[in-house]
């Protein structure tokens, strides 16, 4: 075990901050030592609207993760997200020169800048570029061309762009609560990274990351991302139709939506489509009575009407899902969403929950979809960390292979 490698997940969501710390054990996983959450406040879809209220929330998670540890963290990996992120498919070729010659890391950096070359509009930027295969003179799905010999290289880049002021906000919102940016990871990428096996990445996943009011989808395939959408929509909507639907204040709608809600009639049985719940409307001292189907019926076309959003956005990218699809985060929690979202994907659905083969320790307090994407930037933190002190000092030659390597990592 190494004691000085001390990985730490943060993910700064619309309704939650948190916060995983963890350690590395055998075999390349991660031991769980600390996890906290709070209540998250100044987001709205993911961007920063009001800093000081972000860096609260933040401060608060973390420390509750760091009593339960004992550690202390300046440092996190924090998650990528807003509602404007965007993914777009890209290539770039350029010429291997000498007879002969083994492809270097300068000629696939050279590769990638090719692939990057793009008009972007006015404050946007790329934020990752993640690698999908090489060709080399014309020989595809190649993952790793560095030493191979050719004349003609070709790189397929997965690139993402955002406008790049929401990322600025919540850099200060993190520094404010007193931490170190380690890195910063795609928020589905996060959630396919600890939830995930290399098949589903291989032969093909969407993964669906439903939070409290955006929802990304990440496709894989062969090994590497192929597409990525993020709506701007999640669990929150739930909430709003119920709070209108019943004319019940917001915090009584997500009562009523956690304990009775459910998006799949058929999933009831006769008499519990009759049972009565009590709800508290608006401005009212005393409850009004519904029956669980009616709930049933303003959250079961909502769950469809958002799914087949998604579902549209899957089939018109061309790309195949024999894996299945996968559903994390919050909004994936409503009882009945795996069974509506098997039924408009037509294609295996399941609750996507951190894989035990990369984590330990103490897992069972984050065994939900809505901690994928925390334990996803944890595992990567750790990662980075790792290659970081197996490199020791960074000449510069170093430093081109770890961005190399780090490349890499980002779709393993
Ligand atoms: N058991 C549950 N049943 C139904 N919905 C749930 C349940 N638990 C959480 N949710 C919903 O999940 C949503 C929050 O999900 P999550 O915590 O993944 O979002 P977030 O990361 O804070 O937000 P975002 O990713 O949109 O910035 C809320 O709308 C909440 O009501
Ligand atoms: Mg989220």
């Amino acid at each position: 075990m190494n004691r000085e490698i001390q990985a730490v997940g943060l993910d700064i969501g619309t309704s939650k901050v948190r916060c995983i710390i963890g350690e590395p054990s055998d075999g390349g996983a991660m031991n769980i030592i600390g996890v906290g959450q709070a209540e998250s406040r100044g987001l709205r879809r993911g961007i920063v609207t009001t800093t000081d209220a972000v860096a609260e929330s933040i401060k608060k998670a973390v420390e509750i993760a760091e009593r339960m540890s004992g550690a202390e963290i300046q440092m996190a990996t924090v998650n990528l997200s807003g509602e404007h992120l965007q993914g777009e498919n890209k290539s770039g070729v350029v010429a291997v020169a000498g007879v002969g010659r083994e492809i270097t890391t300068e000629d696939v950096e050279r590769a990638v800048q090719s692939a990057s070359a793009m008009q972007l509009p006015a404050g946007w930027k790329i934020v990752d570029r993640l690698p999908q295969e090489f060709i080399i003179d014309g020989q595809d799905g190649i993952v790793e061309p560095i030493g191979m010999h050719g004349a003609r290289l070709e790189s397929r880049i997965h690139i993402l762009t955002s406008p790049s002021a929401g990322g600025q906000n919540m850099v200060k919102a993190i520094h404010r609560a007193g931490l170190e940016i380690e890195n910063m990871v795609l928020e589905p990428l996060a959630a396919a990274n600890s939830t995930l096996s290399d098949d589903d990445k291989e032969y093909g996943c969407a993964l669906v990351n439903i939070g409290a009011e955006i929802t990304s989808l990440m496709i894989f395939g062969r090994g590497a991302v192929q597409h990525t959408t993020v709506f701007p929509f999640g669990g929150m909507h739930f909430t709003k139709d119920i709070a209108v639907g019943l004319r019940v204040s917001i915090p009584e709608a997500e009562r009523i939506k956690h304990h009775y809600g459910c998006v799949a009639g058929f999933l009831m049985k006769g008499e519990e489509r009759q049972e009565i719940i009590e709800i508290t409307p608006v401005g009212r001292q005393e409850t009004r009575q519904l029956s669980k189907e009616i709930l049933c019926d303003i959250m079961q076309p909502r769950a469809v009407e958002l799914l087949q959003h998604i579902a549209h956005e899957v089939f018109g990218s061309g790309n195949q899902i024999s894996s299945g699809v996968v559903l994390t985060g919050g909004g994936s929690l409503n009882r009945g969403m795996v069974e509506i979202a098997e039924q408009v994907f037509d294609a295996p659905t399941r609750l996507g929950f951190l894989e035990e083969k990369h984590f330990g320790g103490l897992l069972d307090e984050v065994q939900s979809p809505e901690w994928a994407v925390a334990g996803g930037l944890a595992l990567s933190s750790m990662r980075l960390q790792i290659r970081e002190h197996n490199a020791g000092g960074k000449s510069p030659k170093r430093k081109v292979a770890e961005w190399f390597e780090n490349f890499r990592e980002k779709f393993r």
